[in-house]
């Protein structure tokens, strides 16, 4: 009898010794590995990487990062209570940076597409642009049909390198926005091509240059983050569901004078 209340306690204290292992396991993986949402609270700030040459969206005002996208994150942050830091990098870094885990969130006028999602995880679209073709006042391109044979301007790394490289047409990729916008008002190239609101926020007031009205695409932005960022993928959804929802997300583009498409889905 002793023999086997003996053996019993020594069978129930290993019983508990596993589930203590299991337990701490899943602890130490909840709040490092995988609960991003956790971390950011925990670490109190919200890092953002930005290329701030997109116009409304990002764009370096009197020495500070502002735009559509910058005030939704400070918004997201508040509900979040934590304090939002701004990391500016080159287009083609975001997204590499993100991936990496170095930045919590890529915010950059990201357009949401399958072939990023496989490298990074995404919240809901909150808007829906389109590629546009912006050329001198005088140009003879009037559409895209004349694009062919023609040099046109691209910033790295984006949609819009993508959709030329996809026609076939003759790119000269540049590592800012700005650039790319230059060498098509010098005249180095024939054509830029950009995302529309941008298009219309770099050429207002200068009257040498024309955006053409068509849209080539349709592609929704979203926010990028690291994979396996689900909780804090997750606090972002419904930060956006409700801000496109009380109209909150509408009032900042009129603020920066800028038309809101709202996202397909
Ligand atoms: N929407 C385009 C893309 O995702 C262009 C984004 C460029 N963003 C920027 N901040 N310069 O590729």
């Amino acid at each position: 009898m002793k023999q086997i209340a003996k053996i019993l306690s020594l069978v129930m204290a290993i019983c508990l010794c596993l589930s203590f292992v299991a337990c701490a396991g899943s602890k130490t993986v909840t709040n490092t590995d995988t609960d991003k949402l956790q971390a950011v609270k925990d670490k109190g700030e919200l890092v953002i990487a930005t290329s701030p040459d997109f116009p409304p969206f990002e764009t370096r005002e009197g020495g500070k990062v502002v735009g559509i996208e910058i005030e939704i994150m400070e918004k997201i942050a508040a509900k979040l209570g934590v304090s939002l830091k701004i990391e500016e990098v080159n287009f083609d870094s975001v997204l590499p940076g993100v991936q990496a885990g170095k930045y919590d969130v890529g915010v950059s006028g990201i357009t949401i597409t399958e072939t990023r999602k496989q490298n990074a995880d995404f919240t809901i679209p909150y808007f829906e642009a389109a590629q546009v073709i912006v050329v001198k006042a005088d140009s003879p391109i009037k559409s895209k049909a004349d694009l062919t044979g023609k040099k046109i301007s691209v910033q790295s790394g984006t949609t819009a390198e993508e959709y030329c490289l996809t026609n076939k047409y003759d790119i000269a990729p540049s590592k800012s926005n700005n650039e790319a916008f230059n060498a098509m008002a010098s005249g180095k190239v024939d054509a830029w091509v950009v995302d529309n609101e941008v298009a219309v926020a770099m050429i207002e007031g200068k009257s040498d240059v024309k955006k053409l009205d068509e849209n080539m695409t349709s592609e929704p932005y979203g926010f990028a983050f690291t994979k396996g960022s689900d909780t804090l993928v997750e606090a972002f959804n419904t930060e956006i569901s409700a801000m496109i929802a009380d109209g909150t997300i509408k009032g900042i583009f009129d603020k920066y004078e800028a038309v809101y498409n709202a996202p397909k889905n």
